[in-house]
């Protein structure tokens, strides 16, 4: 194959000595960072639920779970809520309004490739609801003493393969054999790989788990011609689901679109599709002279498409003047419960007309990266060709 391959748990295997002296004491350490990181979930858990056990004994069986296997597994309910709370805990979501209507489906006993990727189309489906976009979240295996659970490869469960961004996920396709990938936006394979010493393995997504609107113009009858079109879901599998000490590393979720993430930055973007001349042209803007402020307002035409063509489809896309008031309320309310709301401003701010939204007039609580549960981006992306 043609990416380096990671270094296998046989080569660290051999090393042996003074190293499992030095991993017996790194064990130790471990077990006692998860346990701390247990203990402050649980209680989190109680203090929201409070008709649940007491946190003391749950505390107690955890740590016992611990000292025989080295982890321990969420009841159902800490899963659910965990997952929600990364939500919530997201500072640079402007959609946390809704962090309590997270649809979570617990697949944590799949790690076969196969299901996972089978699951991963129900997803979609299940999050597509006919355009009616759900927030879900699909919860496989997690990671486990000495057993690293499967990975998703790439960013979301859907992407383009002319889109810049997954190039070099495109050619790893290519590599183990995708025929696909000539047309313009050609959904890429879902790409598994079940463990750090294994070939990841390529899934076709059927047509049917992917829901994709044409963009038209309200207007303008040429912008058709463009031949763009989005796809209805956004759901990141670049992110390990952190809760509570353990790791999950295939965890796709979704939310719905924001019209600006598709019609400023995935259309127009200079190392995206780059389509700001392409638009400036159709609509007769003089692109010669910066001082037409020509990029403005092909940047203005792309959203109100993409806007447009969502709603006429009928598929569930908000724009950021609303979702900028919800997300003050989502602010107001967090603080009236006594809570704070980490936020990082340079990704909750628009990247079109950011000072007509009042979420550009004012600061925040500042993010805090060791907050948890947390939605957490890979370190490690298997394989190093990828990272
Ligand atoms: N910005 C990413 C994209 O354009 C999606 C990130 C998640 N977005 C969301 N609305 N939940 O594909």
């Amino acid at each position: 194959m043609p990416f380096p391959r990671p270094r296998t748990a046989l080569a660290r295997a051999a090393s042996v000595g003074a190293a499992s002296v030095r991993a017996a004491h790194t064990r130790t350490a471990e077990s006692g960072t998860l346990l701390r990181e247990a203990a402050a979930f649980v209680r989190q858990f109680a203090e929201e639920n409070p008709d649940g056990a007491r946190p003391e004994r749950r505390i107690e069986e955890i740590a016992a779970a611990v000292e025989a296997f080295g982890t321990y597994e969420h009841t159902p309910e800490e899963l659910a809520f965990g997952a929600r709370l990364a939500w919530r805990n997201a500072d640079r979501c402007i959609g946390r309004l809704y962090w309590n209507n997270l649809t979570v489906r617990d697949l944590r006993h799949l790690e076969h490739p196969d299901d996972i990727a089978r699951h991963c189309f129900e997803h979609l489906r299940t999050a597509t609801n006919d355009g009616r976009i759900r927030p879900v979240i699909t919860v496989f295996a997690p990671d486990r003493p000495g057993r690293p659970a499967p990975r998703l490869l790439g960013e979301q469960l859907v992407r383009y393969a002319d889109d810049p961004r997954s190039a070099s996920r495109a050619q790893l396709a290519a590599d183990l054999g995708w025929k696909g990938g000539r047309e313009p936006f050609e959904v890429l394979p879902l790409l598994v790989q079940a463990a750090p010493d294994q070939d990841p393995q390529f899934y076709e997504v059927p047509e049917d788990a992917v829901l994709e609107v044409p963009l038209t113009h309200p207007q303008q009858p040429g912008f058709a011609r463009l031949g763009l079109r989005w796809y209805a879901v956004p759901a990141v599998c670049d992110m390990n689901l952190e809760i509570g000490g353990i790791t999950y590393p295939a965890a796709p979720f979704n939310g719905w679109y924001m019209g600006t993430e598709i019609g400023s930055r995935n259309l127009g973007d200079t190392d995206r599709y780059d389509l700001l001349p392409a638009v400036a042209d159709l609509f007769g803007l003089d692109s010669g002279n910066e001082r037409t402020l020509w990029r403005d307002r092909a940047l203005v035409e792309l959203n109100l498409a993409v806007l447009h063509s969502f709603q006429q489809a009928g598929v569930t896309i908000a724009d950021h003047h609303t979702e900028s008031a919800r997300f003050l309320t989502h602010v107001e309310r967090e603080h009236a419960r006594g809570r704070g709301c980490p936020v990082d401003w340079s990704w909750i701010v628009p990247p079109l007309s950011g000072s007509a939204t009042a979420v550009f007039h004012r600061y925040y609580d500042a993010p805090d990266p060791d907050l948890r549960p947390a939605f957490v981006h890979r370190s490690t992306v298997w394989p190093a060709s990828l990272a």
